[in-house]
């Protein structure tokens, strides 16, 4: 069988770090016999700049026929001068394929964490964080107005949305820790009131072994550099799990570094490293790939369920990040080809060392 990724490397150094992936993905399929094809499409600003519109009709009929969706990233000053948007393409497409629950792993490699990262040493020993962020709801999709002087952005949630992406985030922390932090304002937003509620119920009900707990988003943010350590799975809306986990990149060392997978209910997911399309380094063939490809990892994991590929390249990318080449971002002076070609690399001898 011949599984379909659709692949839209978008704008900026986003078309750089999805070469990289599909590069990595080409060479692991080829080694542990996994049937893929690429399917190319237009989202964002290269689609607006190609016909208007930054998510076509035929990049959602490439989706739609697709076991997976591939992102790299999307958006520029380019568009920001008025009329359409890039990046609503992106939460067209979350929307369009009900990616509700927008997982985002954060896992230190402390050999260049230590360096990198802007947080003492100590502090990383032990992170391994995944947070979960509510992606089709909240103030993202709230009716928007805009007067002379006045603008309005809603953010609702119905208790089924909040139900499915606590369910899922329980889930996971039952396969981890057994330990779940529900992010929210509840000292000042109804939506949180609401969040809070249908948590406590969906855990006392479906998950009576996970062990709860509620943490303000402002609290967090500070806990989050203060003692990441005592974290496992964070779930959340999608506007605080937008900036924790950009905050949580530090950890880290680097933006460039951190995957994510946009789930719905069915295997289909969008694979997307969390950053943006760096304009201040697109074209200059420096962007560190890494996000991108361990983000085609998850889809190796998640859509095709291949766990000794997927793991293959994440630990790859682990033998690079730790020995080298490094891109500028963890101090490094090598390009995202040098990196990419040695993941490629590394991920073969990680596969020959497996099978003898
Ligand atoms: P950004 O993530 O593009 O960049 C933030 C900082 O991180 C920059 O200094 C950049 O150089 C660095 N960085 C990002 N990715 C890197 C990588 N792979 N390697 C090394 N360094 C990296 O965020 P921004 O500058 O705030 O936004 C730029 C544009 O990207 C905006 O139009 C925004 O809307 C868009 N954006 C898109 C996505 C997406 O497509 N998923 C995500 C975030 C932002
Ligand atoms: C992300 C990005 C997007 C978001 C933007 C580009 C719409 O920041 O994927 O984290 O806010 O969700
Ligand atoms: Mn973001």
């Amino acid at each position: 069988m011949t599984a379909t990724l659709a692949v839209l490397p978008g704008d900026g150094i986003g078309p750089e770090v999805t070469a990289a992936a599909i590069a990595v993905l080409t060479a692991t399929s080829e080694r542990f016999g996994i049937g893929l094809r690429f399917e190319e499409a237009l989202l964002g600003g290269a689609a607006i700049d190609a016909c208007g519109d930054p998510f076509p009709d035929e990049t959602r009929a490439v989706c739609e026929a697709a076991d997976g969706i591939f992102l790299g990233a999307v958006g520029g000053p380019k568009w920001d001068r008025g009329g359409p948007r890039p990046e609503a393409g992106l939460l067209g497409i979350r929307k369009a394929f009900g990616l509700y629950a927008n997982i985002r792993p954060v896992a230190p490699i402390l050999a260049v964490a230590e360096s990198a990262s802007p947080i003492r040493a100590d502090r990383l020993r032990g992170v391994d964080l995944v947070f979960v962020r509510e992606l089709t709801g909240g103030i993202y999709f709230g009716e928007k107005s805009r007067t002379p002087d006045g603008a309005v952005d809603t953010c609702s949630y119905s208790t089924a949305e909040i139900e499915r992406v606590v369910h899922r985030a329980a889930t996971l922390a039952m396969g981890r820790r057994r330990v779940l932090t529900s992010v929210d304002k509840a000292n000042v937003l109804e939506t949180s009131r609401l969040w809070r509620e249908v948590t406590e119920r969906v855990v006392r009900t479906s998950f009576p072994d996970l062990r709860l707990e509620h943490v303000l988003v402002d609290a967090m943010a500070m806990h989050l550099l203060a003692r990441p350590a005592d974290f496992d799975v964070i779930v959340t809306e999608n506007l605080f799990g937008d900036v924790l986990t950009d905050e949580a990149s530090m950890l880290a060392g680097s933006m460039g570094l951190l995957p994510s997978a946009s789930l719905g209910d069915g295997t289909r997911g969008l694979y997307e490293p969390i950053h943006g399309s760096a304009p201040d380094l697109a074209g200059k063939g420096v962007a560190n790939p890494c996000g991108a490809i361990l983000s085609a990892a998850l889809f190796v994991r998640h859509t095709l369920g291949r766990d000794d590929a997927a793991t293959a390249i994440e630990r790859a990318v682990c033998d690079v990040v730790t020995s080298g080449p490094r891109t500028p971002d963890l101090g490094g002076s090598a390009g995202t080809g040098d990196v990419t070609s040695a993941v490629v690399a590394a991920m073969a001898e990680v596969a020959r060392s497996a099978a003898t």
